[in-house]
């Protein structure tokens, strides 16, 4: 039998189109699951979409229609961009499925009957009009996002899950499975952030909306957003539904994949709602950084959302997955720009691979029309690139089971170079001169050759598209036996006498300025110095005050660069840091600041930032704050801004 692998990407709100940096994790996934396959596991690939909430209610509502035919459209523009991007998951996942919806209830009910779901009342900000509750972090200005008027503190009766009784085993957990939560850094955030400060119990279920699945023994209550989403890795499977009969063979999972920002759901309420339900614990949950835009998080309100359909389009879905493996060091954030993009096509697609590829076959194609011919000679030049060609294989497999796909593309464009350079310094224009060397040149053709077919299959789940053209281009289109992951590890497989196809370029090179003025006219985010100015808080006059204000008005605000010299989270507070500043004077000055959410203290320790040094001291849930330090308002979170290293601590900014 087969070992199985079980991945999943995080299920898409289905809220607005998708941008390059969900595809992000999509494409990664992909990537894992067609190696998995070409080794030889029984993969599952789950991926799909969380219909449920109050957001897709209203974004319904005001497009006047229900929420099922609302979502029902977008479903279906995911599910194209997924087949254009050649993304083959082997099940799609709506929560609003009926077999999921019937699970979710059992679910809830067998939670409920084990004690570890109760009832109680959930406070919370609600706007009247709006028929709204929202959160501090949601509100603007402290008024309703949505229609900006006065909120006022409410509650309503809700139910909630015990996570604040799975505090110590989930500690615990992280402690004897390194493993388990990945990359390492997420580990101390969690703990820091979320663990050591004490879980709360979880909110699980809500009366003031109707768009969710409905608690059947509580007419009136909707399970309210994890238990629905999070659980849909295991009913996919069948768990607690009769449509499907998958979970033994591959629960538990062996890799949820995820941007960081919902590392938290995963790494610590799904493993203790699994702990409830004693089921096993998934193997892996993987955090990966931010697809950024000028630095920025991409969203639509910040005009710097990036579309893969545009981009696939234009340069083809293998050229795209290329510049998203490739270019993100894994488990970072990394920028997406146009340039980086482009640049990565010209140079290694066109020149690297593109070339090698064109230059070899048009060789053999030149040189041995009627196919090679048997009898090539070998020369002392051959031996280090066959040693290289046969140790690449386990290179890659190193770095892909390390997560560490960047790295695995560099090893095997190492290699593409290196048979570039063989060409040079074989030269077989030189020795097609001389009949003499027939056997030579012959035998320089076939290590070209084979050496593109090896690159050509470890290249298989990262560029789908182009690894079989090529097999095919060099006469290996169509042989099992010459594609498959294994026969990368050996040399000397291709036939003696293979002929060549001559085919189209691979990847046409791009002319940047050109391109770059091409996709400004689409309307697309070209020069990141534009996005950064159009996420830029805009200069709105507030009505009744005073908008503009004297260069003594802003003198008036003492800003100093300091360093972090201690950081550490406020006890019960899941949202703020302590944190020691060395602001250039003797005594150390202690500022709290809401940034939890963003920022592990190892994040900061060590860093210079700008600190407002003549603030009023306040207290912040009983921690004295002596000023504030200035981040930026990304949208979605707020972002220190760090200064540069040598500038000296109690500089003045002016
Ligand atoms: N519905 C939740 C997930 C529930 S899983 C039980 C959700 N959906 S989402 O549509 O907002 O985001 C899905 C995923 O898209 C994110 O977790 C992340 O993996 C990916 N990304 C969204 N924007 C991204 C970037 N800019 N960069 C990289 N990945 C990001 O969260």
């Amino acid at each position: 039998m087969k070992p199985t692998y079980y991945i999943t990407t995080p299920i898409y709100y289905p809220s607005d189109k998708l941008h390059i940096g969900h595809s992000y994790t999509t494409v990664v996934c992909d990537t894992l699951a067609r190696y998995k396959r070409m080794r030889g596991f029984d993969v599952f690939y789950l991926t799909g979409t969380d219909e449920h909430g109050q957001k897709i209610e209203q974004k319904a509502k005001e497009a006047g229609l229900s929420p099922k035919e609302y979502i029902d459209k977008i479903v279906g523009s995911i599910k194209e961009l997924w087949e254009l991007m050649d993304i083959r998951y082997d099940r799609f996942i709506r929560t609003t499925d009926d077999y999921h919806v019937e699970a979710i209830q059992r679910i809830f009910k067998a939670l409920y009957d084990k004690g570890e779901i109760y009832k109680g009342t959930y406070t919370g900000h609600y706007c009247k009009p709006c028929e709204s509750f929202w959160t501090d972090s949601q509100l603007k200005n402290g008024k309703c996002p949505d229609c900006g008027r006065e909120v006022e503190r409410a509650g309503e009766e809700a139910y909630f899950f015990r996570l604040s009784k799975y505090t110590r085993r989930i500690l615990d957990l992280y402690e004897q499975n390194p493993e388990f939560l990945q990359p390492k850094a997420r580990v101390n955030e969690m703990i820091n952030n979320f663990l050591k400060p004490g879980l709360e119990d979880l909110c699980v279920s809500r009366t003031s909306f109707s768009w969710g699945v409905p608690v059947d023994f509580d007419p009136g209550h909707v399970v309210y957003v994890w238990v629905d989403a999070l659980s849909n890795y295991i009913t996919a499977l069948g768990y607690e539904n009769d449509r499907f009969d998958d979970f033994n063979r591959y629960w538990p999972a062996d890799l949820h994949m995820m941007a960081k920002e919902i590392i938290r759901f995963h790494s610590i309420i799904w493993p203790a709602l699994l702990m409830a339900l004693e089921l096993p614990l998934p193997k892996q949950v993987y955090g990966h950084g931010w697809l950024l835009f000028g630095g920025d998080k991409m969203s639509k309100s910040k005009g710097n959302v990036v579309d893969p359909v545009v981009l696939c389009n234009r340069y083809g879905v293998d050229a795209v997955r290329y510049y998203l493996l490739r270019e993100v060091p894994f488990g970072q954030d990394g920028n997406f720009s146009n340039e980086a993009l482009i640049g990565r096509i010209n140079s290694d697609l066109a020149n690297d691979l593109g070339n090698l590829v064109s230059r070899s076959v048009a060789m053999a194609g030149r040189y041995f029309p009627e196919g090679l011919e048997p009898g090539k000679e070998k020369a002392p030049l051959d031996d280090g690139l066959v040693a290289m060609a046969e140790a690449l294989k386990a290179t890659v497999e190193r770095e892909v089971e390390a997560l560490q796909l960047p790295a695995a593309l560099t090893e095997i464009f190492k290699f593409i170079s290196r048979t570039n350079k063989y060409i040079d310094e074989t030269a077989p224009w030189a020795l097609a001169k001389d009949e003499a060397s027939r056997a030579r040149l012959c035998g320089v053709i076939y290590n070209l050759l084979e050496c593109i077919r090896i690159s050509a299959v470890l290249l298989t789940p990262f560029l789908p598209h182009t690894a079989p053209v090529i097999l095919l281009q060099i006469g290996a289109g169509g042989d099992e036996g010459l594609a498959s992951w294994e026969s990368a590890g050996k040399f000397g497989l291709l036939p003696g006498g293979v002929k060549v196809n001559k085919g189209e370029t691979l990847f046409p090179r791009i002319d940047l300025e050109k391109e770059l003025g091409e996709l400004e006219a689409l309307g697309a985010p070209v020069k990141e110095a534009e996005a950064a100015k159009k996420s830029a808080p805009q200069n709105e006059p507030v009505p009744g005050t005073v908008s503009l204000i004297e260069i003594g008005d802003f003198a008036r605000i003492e800003l100093r660069v300091a360093q972090v010299t201690a950081c550490e989270p406020v006890p019960k507070a899941d949202k703020l840091l302590r944190l020691t500043l060395n602001d250039g004077t003797d005594t150390p000055r202690q500022v709290v600041s809401g940034i939890a959410g963003f920022y592990s203290p190892a994040d900061l320790i060590g860093k210079k930032l700008i600190a407002v040094a003549n603030l009023k001291p306040a207290k912040l849930r009983g921690v004295e704050s002596n000023g504030m330090i200035l981040a930026a308002d990304s949208g979605d979170g707020a972002r220190v801004i760090f200064v540069d290293g040598d500038i000296p601590c109690g500089s003045k900014i002016r």
